[in-house]
C-alpha cells in the first residue's frame, strides 16, 4: 500500500544554475551589510528585543550578526498563560483550518528561502546545500502535516456500535506543547516540531537551541506575518537550563516534543516524572552510534562517495551521521586509499560560498570536545589522516575531517559529534556478531548496508536493528514522509517525525458515545 500519493515535496533550488547562486549571494550582501539583528522573545506575536549576548559566526567568530535576550520569567509566564487560554479556540478551529494556517507557513518559508539560508549560512555555519535541504525539510514538514491534519483531525470518525447508538471518536490537542530544538536543524525541527503541535490542535512555546536563536526569531515573525495567530505560537529563547527547565517545570506545559543529546533527554524526562499533575507526554530524537556494513561485493567507488557524504556532510553534526564504517578485511587497505584520496578533494571554507564542502563546528564547545577525542583516539587507536582546517579554524571554529583506524569496538561508546570518521576492519563472515555488538551500545538511529547480496542485508538488518537502514545509498538525508526519521533505544522515543504516526503522540483521543 502507497501511503501518501499524490503529495509533492518541495522543489528547492538548483545551484548549478547561475541565476540561482546569483539569488543566494543577493541575500548573503543583503544579510551582511543589513542591519544587526535585535532578536529575543516573541510573547502573543510581539517581539520582546533588546540588549542581550552577541551572536557570533561559527565561521568568522570575529563577527557578530546581532544580540538575542533571553526570554525572562515574565516573559515565559505571559506566553505560557496566553498559550493556555488560546489552546481550546486552536483546538476547535479543526483540521481543515489549521491546515491553511500550515501551509501559509510552508509558503512563506520558501518565499523567504534565499534569505533564511543566507541567515543560516552565518549563524549555523550551513553550507549552501545544506541551507537549501533545510528549508526544503522545513515546508515539507508544514504540508505534511496539513495533509494529515484534515485527514485524522477535520472530523470524528464513525465506529460501529448497537442498533440505536452512535460512537465517534475524535482527536484533539493536548493543551500547551512545549518544543525544544537543537542548533544543527535550526530551521527543519524547529519548524517540524512546531507544525506538527499545532496540526493536532495545541498551542505551542518553541525554545529553540541557545546558539540559533536568530535563525527561530525569523521564522516566527514569518509565520505570524503568514497569519499565524500570536497566541497559537510563542518564542522563547535562551539556554536550556534556564528557560528550557523553567518550561519543562511548569504545569501548564501538556506535552514536550525534544530534539538533542541522549543526555538532555534523560534530564527532561526526569523532570517530568517529578512533577505533580497530570502525567504528559515526552516524544524525544537523541542522537546515534551509526555504523556502515560494507561487503567484499560492494562498489567501490559507491561506497566511498556515500562514506564520504555520510560522515563528512554538514561537518558530521547530524544524528544520523556515519561514525563508524565495518570494512571488510580484503579489500580494507584499498577502501582506506580511496577515502583519504576523497577527504583530500573536500574543500573546507566559508559555508556561504557555492564551493565549500564542509565549514565549521558550532561551537568553541564543540571543537573542544572533538579535540579532546581525536587526543584519546591518537593514544589508543591509529589517526590515519585529518585534514587542517586552515583559515576556518583560524579565524572560525574549523575542524579538520578526520580518519580513525579502531583495532576493537570497545574504543567507542558514544557519538562523536562531528567529522571524525571511526574505520573498523572485520571478516563480514562475522557480520552478525560484529552488527550486535554495534546494537548492544544501546542506539537504534541508522544503519547502512553496502552490499549486492540480500543474504548480507538480511544478516546485518537482523543483528542490528535500527529507526532507518540504507542500503547501498548514503545514510543522511531523510525526506519528510519518505524516509519518516527517528530512531530507538538511547536514540529515541518515536514515532517518527515526517511519518504517518507522528501528530497522534500529540493528540489526545476521546469517544463520545450516544444513545438515542
Ligand atoms: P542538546 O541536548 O545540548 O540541546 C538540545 C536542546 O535542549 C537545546 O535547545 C537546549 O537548550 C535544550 N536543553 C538543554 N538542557 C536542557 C534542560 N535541562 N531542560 C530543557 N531543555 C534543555 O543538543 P544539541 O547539542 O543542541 O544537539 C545535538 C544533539 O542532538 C546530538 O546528540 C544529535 O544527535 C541530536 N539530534 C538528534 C536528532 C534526531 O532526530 N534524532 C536530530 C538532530 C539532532
Ligand atoms: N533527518 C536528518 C537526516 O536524515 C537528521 O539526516
Amino acid at each position: 500500500r502507497l501511503y501518501g500519493a499524490g503529495r509533492r515535496n518541495s522543489a528547492g533550488h538548483d545551484l548549478s544554475q547561475l541565476d540561482v547562486r546569483k539569488k543566494f549571494a543577493a541575500a548573503l550582501k543583503s544579510l551582511d551589510d543589513g542591519p544587526a539583528f535585535a532578536a529575543g522573545a516573541i510573547v502573543s506575536g510581539k517581539p520582546e528585543t533588546g540588549g542581550g549576548e552577541l551572536v557570533r559566526m561559527p565561521a568568522e567568530t570575529g563577527r557578530a550578526l546581532g544580540a538575542l535576550k533571553e526570554a525572562d520569567a515574565d516573559e515565559i509566564d505571559r506566553a505560557l498563560d496566553a498559550a493556555t487560554k488560546f489552546q481550546p479556540e486552536w483546538d476547535q478551529l479543526g483540521g481543515s483550518k489549521r491546515a491553511e494556517h500550515l501551509r501559509a507557513m510552508g509558503d512563506v518559508l520558501e518565499a523567504n528561502a534565499a534569505q533564511l539560508i543566507a541567515l543560516m549560512s552565518r549563524e549555523a555555519g550551513k553550507t549552501l546545500p545544506d541551507g537549501i535541504a533545510e528549508v526544503r525539510e522545513a515546508v515539507d514538514f508544514c504540508r505534511y502535516y496539513a495533509q494529515q491534519a484534515e485527514q485524522d483531525f477535520a472530523a470524528p470518525v464513525r465506529l460501529p456500535g448497537p442498533t440505536g447508538e452512535t460512537n465517534h471518536l475524535s482527536l484533539h490537542g493536548r493543551g500547551v506543547f512545549c518544543c525544544i530544538s537543537p542548533w544543527n536543524f535550526p530551521l527543519a525541527i524547529f519548524t517540524g516540531q512546531i507544525a506538527a503541535a499545532l496540526a493536532a490542535g495545541n498551542t505551542v512555546v518553541a525554545k529553540p537551541a541557545e546558539q540559533t536563536g536568530l535563525t527561530a526569531f525569523e521564522a516566527v515573525r514569518l509565520f505570524h506575518k503568514a497569519g499565524l495567530p500570536g497566541d497559537a505560537l510563542h518564542l522563547l529563547p535562551g539556554r536550556g537550563e534556564t528557560v528550557g527547565a523553567a518550561l519543562t517545570g511548569d504545569l501548564r506545559v501538556s506535552g514536550v516534543c525534544f530534539t538533542g543529546g541522549t543526555s538532555t533527554a534523560r534530564m527532561i524526562n526526569r523532570t517530568l516524572a517529578g512533577r505533580d499533575g497530570p502525567i504528559i507526554p515526552l516524544i524525544a530524537e537523541t542522537g546515534g552510534l551509526n555504523g556502515l556494513f560494507v561487503d567484499t561485493t560492494a562498489l567501490r567507488e559507491q561506497v566511498i562517495d556515500d562514506i564520504i557524504i555520510s560522515a563528512f556532510g554538514s561537518a558530521g553534526q547530524r544524528c544520523s551521521a556515519l561514525r563508524i564504517a565495518f570494512v571488510p578485511n580484503a579489500t580494507a587497505d584499498h577502501l582506506i586509499d580511496g577515502l583519504i584520496g576523497a577527504m583530500n578533494e573536500l574543500a573546507l571554507g566559508d559555508p556561504a560560498l557555492p564551493q565549500t564542502d564542509t565549514g565549521p563546528v558550532i561551537d568553541a564547545d564543540a571543537r573542544k570536545a572533538l579535540e579532546a577525542h581525536m587526543e584519546r583516539m591518537t593514544r589508543e587507536a591509529k589517526v590515519l589522516h585529518q585534514l587542517d582546517a586552515g583559515k576556518l579554524g583560524e579565524e572560525g571554529y574549523g575542524f579538520g575531517p578526520a580518519l580513525v583506524e579502531l583495532s576493537s569496538l570497545d574504543q567507542i561508546s558514544e557519538e562523536t559529534f562531528g567529522p571524525v570518521l571511526h574505520i573498523l576492519r572485520y571478516d563480514p563472515d562475522n557480520v552478525a556478531v560484529l552488527a550486535s555488538a554495534l546494537k548492544a551500545k544501546g542506539y537504534g538511529l541508522t544503519l547502512g548496508i553496502h552490499s549486492r547480496l540480500e543474504s548480507f542485508h538480511n544478516a546485518v538488518k537482523t543483528a542490528c536493528p535500527v529507526g532507518n537502514t540504507y542500503v547501498n545509498r548514503s545514510m543522511i538525508g531523510a525526506v519528510v514522509g519518505v524516509q519518516p526519521f527517528g530512531g530507538e533505544g538511547l536514540s529515541g522515543t518515536g514515532p517518527k517525525a515526517g511519518g504517518p504516526h507522528y501528530l497522534h503522540r500529540f493528540a489526545t483521543e476521546r469517544v463520545v458515545s450516544v444513545n438515542i
